[in-house]
Formats: C-alpha cells, structure tokens, sequence
C-alpha cells in the first residue's frame, strides 16, 4: 500500500504573529471612545493598517479623514498609532478639536528622537518608506533637519552640513536586514554617523520576521494575512521568499487565497502581521483543514509580554466620568 500524499500535508503556524501592543492600544482606544460618547468618532487615517479591522470601526460608526481640516469644529479626533506631526496637531488646535492620541508609543520614541538629534544640530537619515504616514510623522518633527532614505539610490542623493554630525533613525516596521544593508551602505559614506540610541524597528516588527525565517525555508508555501498598506505584513513576504519560501503571499481574508497556489504543496507556513485579529488567521486555518491540511504545529520563536496603558487624555476622561 502507498502512502497517500495528503499525509504529508501540513501547516507552520508563526508564533508570534498578529497584533502587537501598539495595535492592541489604538484599536482599545477607538472602541472605548466610541463606547463612551457613541459615534461619530472621528479617526485620522487608518487607525490601523488592516481592511478588516477599519471595516468593523467604520460599520460602528467610525468616520476616517485624510485630514482634520475634514473634521467638524468642536469634534473629538483620535490620531491613529502611526503618529502625526505637529503641523497636524497644530491644525487640530486650530480648529478647536479634543483629541485623543493613538500614536504607538514606540513611534513616539522615534520622535523623541528625532527633536533630541535636531536639537544637537545634527542631520538626521531616517530610512523609511516614502509616502508612509509613519515617516511623514516622523519627518515633520524637524522637515529641515531630517532627510528620508528609502531605496539603495536614495544613498547617494543624502547631503549633509557636518558628516561628524549625523545620525541614521529609522521607521518602526521596516525589513531587519534590509535596514542594516542601507545603514552599511550610508555608513560608507559616513563613517562617523551614530546609530539610534535603541532600536528603532519594534520588537513586534523583528519577532515576525524572526518567527517567519525559522519556519520559511520548510514551506512550499507562505501565506501572510496582512494588507496591502501595512508595510511590516508586506515586509513578512519578503522575508519568507528571502528565507527559502518557495513562494509568499498576502491575503486579507481566507477567500483571497486561489486554489491554484496549493498545488503540489505540502508545507503551508501561515503567519500575519502586527494590525491582523487572530480570527482572520483562524479562518485561514479552517480553509485548509477543508483542503486537507488539517496538522497544525506553531513554529514559537519568542513570547511577548509588552502591553501599552491607554493614551492618558482618554484614561483621565474614564477615570473622571466612569
Ligand atoms: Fe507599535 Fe511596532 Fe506595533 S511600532 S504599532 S508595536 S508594529
């Protein structure tokens, strides 16, 4: 008797994957503040890089705006977790909206960062992706003194006043190895340039990419649940086909995945990035059990403990009109 092939069928399942601290926070503070005043809740931009998840926000009455300027005067605005500017603070004053700021602490550390280095008069290269509202954010802490990185290219373009006085920051959610190939490459041409005081790619962000690498190079086939805007899911794919993944996908939902991709695969790895619920993972889970692969085994390379207290203004406000 042959062993049939369906037997070899199984899935890696990444741990950690899915939502991080940042995005547990933010998506935390939309629903309280929608279950404290009801809708409208106002939310600039994405409160998270996830289709799902703005989708649920947005049926429960959530309103999201590309600009304050959209926002009626008096309103109550939250900022989402990838941080704003203090040009967009300004405007919010200007118009006279409370606001309540969703910001993941750990991009507020880069602006800290990036106003302390300024302050020194330095120049500062922030490796990021252009057009990110992460990097926008960042960015306009100090327009003058921060110039973005963002392609090997973009090396060559950098000019600075004093190159003993540089610094390299980078965005929260970008590939581990391909910011140190950038960081190489500047340092180059700047021997001198310091590098962040910690870390500026989060914990969430390298444990993915760690979970991801430990399991790649065993699977046919990666299946990424992520969106398309969210750079640290995209980020997953790459690192998956760059760790031996004979092929990488991203999928919002379970029915995104085509049929085709499975064929002639025996290992799936599944994993999700930082602003995914765990349920769409499940449901990926459920669509390959109906196709036969059914054996589970979470691949864990860390556990993470890190959880962020809600943003003060809104604590005050529960904690003064419970
Ligand atoms: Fe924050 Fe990192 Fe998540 S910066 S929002 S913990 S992906």
């Amino acid at each position: 008797v042959t062993e049939s092939p369906s037997t070899n069928k199984r899935v890696l399942l990444a741990k950690p994957r899915g939502y991080c601290a940042g995005v547990d926070r933010a998506v935390d503070t939309v629903e309280r503040v929608l279950d404290k005043y009801g809708p409208p809740v106002y939310v600039r931009k994405e409160i998270v890089h996830n289709q799902h998840v703005v989708h649920n926000l947005r049926e429960r009455g959530v309103v999201f705006v590309e600009d304050t300027e959209e926002v009626p005067e008096g309103s109550l605005l939250v900022f989402s977790a990838h941080g704003v500017s203090p040009a967009v603070r300004e405007s919010a004053e200007r118009r006279n909206l409370r606001t309540i700021d969703a910001t993941c602490p750990l991009v507020t550390k880069v602006h800290k960062e990036v106003n302390r280095f300024a302050r020194k008069d330095y120049d500062i290269l922030l490796i990021g992706h252009e057009g990110h509202e992460e990097v926008e954010g960042t960015s306009g802490e100090s327009p003058d003194r921060v110039q973005l990185v963002d392609k090997p290219e973009d090396v060559d373009q950098v000019e600075v006043r004093d190159p003993s006085k540089v610094v390299w920051l980078s965005q929260t959610t970008l590939s581990v190895d391909e910011t140190m190939e950038r960081v190489e490459q500047l340092q180059e041409r700047f021997p001198d340039m310091q590098a962040p005081p910690s870390d500026d790619i989060c914990y969430a962000t390298s444990n993915r990419q760690v979970a991801v690498k430990a399991m790649a190079a065993e699977c046919d086939l990666v299946l990424v649940v992520g969106s398309q805007n969210s750079s640290n899911s995209k980020r997953l794919v790459e690192v998956a086909l760059q760790s031996g993944a004979s092929a990488a996908h991203l999928i919002d939902y379970a029915s995104d995945v085509d049929d085709s991709w499975l064929e002639g695969v025996e290992t799936v790895g599944v994993t999700s990035g930082a602003s995914v619920p765990d349920v769409l993972v499940f449901q990926v889970l459920d669509y390959l059990q109906e196709r036969g692969w059914g054996d589970v085994e979470e691949v864990t390379t860390a556990n993470e403990k890190v959880s962020f207290a809600l943003p003060r203004e809104l604590r005050k406000d529960l904690d003064e009109n419970p």
